[in-house]
């Protein structure tokens, strides 16, 4: 079975490649390399003795993904090409709302004019909005979000949903994604953020391999046991292994359902930080600064939506985390460019 990964050179994009290749399906990936970069691709293919084929194209470009279609025929489609930046997001409304949706509307497109029936879509935990309480199941109303990122993701669920309407045949799977770190435990492949991260886990890896100075914990005075913000972290792993088996279930049902992909444990900032400083015997530089705007005191998942549906469970725990994405940061000091 040929599996085509639209965004698939990126950070969940490479990892779930690896785990694909590693269970005998075919793989191509679409990418314009817009956050990636070729050299993650080619490290899957040395990891796995596989070869993937390769097209740089942008995914709003609706000829060129039929074209791709036409060619390798696939029989499914993952869609993680998108923007997800979410303080960007709110500079550039525009370019996310443009590039998000366009992507899924061509591929939603190239799959009716070539009759490929089958789609799983990275959605997020950020749809489930302020209004819900955590743990999320995935049968809670859609929440308003605080960021365009967010609504693009909502937008797209949405879109999602209409579209399963049209066709009984269709075969959708959306997984609600919450806070991915780690790295394959080789090193080879892992996340490469461009600038300044934005997210926790590379600022602390960038820290303790020296790039950046300190870590700013954002904030200790929120209703948490610690004061500081609880988050349900999932080894990048876990979450490539939960796509081989949402493929598996496109192949067996068909219609449209919701999936998130968490573990169901929740940790603060500062476990996170002490787990990674005990894991890899050093010290992370960190200081205590304000809140940052539009940060949810609590956000976990109820995992048993997966393990039921799936037959998935978050394996690895906070501790593999934190020791691969320190083993990939050491490694690859300066990501993918050597
Ligand atoms: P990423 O940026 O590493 O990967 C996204 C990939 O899509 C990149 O390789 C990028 O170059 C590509 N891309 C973007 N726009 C494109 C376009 N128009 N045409 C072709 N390629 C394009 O991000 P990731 O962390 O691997 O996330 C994958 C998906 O999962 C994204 O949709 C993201 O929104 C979603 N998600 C991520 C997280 C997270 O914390 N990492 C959480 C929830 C959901
Ligand atoms: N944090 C810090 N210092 C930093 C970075 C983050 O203290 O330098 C804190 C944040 O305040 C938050 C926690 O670490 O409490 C996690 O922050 P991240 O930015 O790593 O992750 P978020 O939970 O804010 O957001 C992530 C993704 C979003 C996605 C959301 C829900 O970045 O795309 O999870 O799935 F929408």
């Amino acid at each position: 079975m040929k599996i085509f990964l639209a965004g698939g050179a990126g950070y969940i994009g490479c990892h779930t490649a690896l785990q694909l290749l590693n269970n005998g399906y075919e793989v191509v990936i679409a990418d314009n390399f817009s956050n990636s970069c070729p050299e993650a691709v080619k490290r899957v293919e040395a990891l796995t003795g596989k070869k993937i084929a390769l097209y740089e194209i942008d995914v709003q470009d609706g000829a060129k993904v039929k074209e791709v279609f036409a060619q390798e025929q696939p029989d499914a489609v993952i869609h993680f090409a998108g923007l997800k930046a979410v303080g960007e997001s709110v500079q550039q409304p525009i370019r996310y709302y443009r590039n998000n949706i366009n992507t899924t509307l061509s591929l939603l497109e190239a799959m009716e004019a070539t009759g490929v029936k089958k789609i799983i879509f990275s959605s997020s935990a950020t749809v489930y909005g302020e209004e819900n309480p955590s743990p999320y199941k995935e049968n809670m109303p859609k929440g308003s979000c605080t960021n365009p990122y967010g609504w693009t993701k909502s937008m797209m669920e949405q879109i999602f949903q209409d579209v399963a309407l049209t066709d009984p045949e269709l075969s959708i799977v959306i997984l609600r994604y919450f806070n991915p770190i780690g790295a394959h435990e080789s090193g080879e492949i892992g996340e490469d953020p461009k600038g300044i991260p934005n997210n926790l886990m590379p600022y602390i890896t960038q820290t303790a391999v020296g790039i950046r100075e300190k870590l700013t914990v954002f904030g200790d005075d929120y209703d948490t046991p610690d004061g500081t913000c609880q988050r349900d972290y999932i080894h990048v792993m876990d979450l490539a292994d939960g796509h081989v088996k949402a493929v598996e279930y496109l192949n067996r049902e068909q219609g449209i359902d919701i999936i998130n992909l968490g573990t169901g444990t929740p940790y603060s900032v500062l476990e996170l930080v002490n787990a990674f400083q005990k894991v890899n015997d050093m010290k992370v530089n960190y200081v205590i600064g304000t809140r940052r705007a539009g940060d949810l005191p609590v956000c976990y998942a109820d995992a048993s939506k997966a393990a039921r549906v799936l037959g998935w469970k978050a394996k690895r725990g906070l501790e593999d985390m934190c020791r691969d994405s320190w083993n990939w940061q050491r490694k690859n000091p300066q990501g993918y460019r050597k």
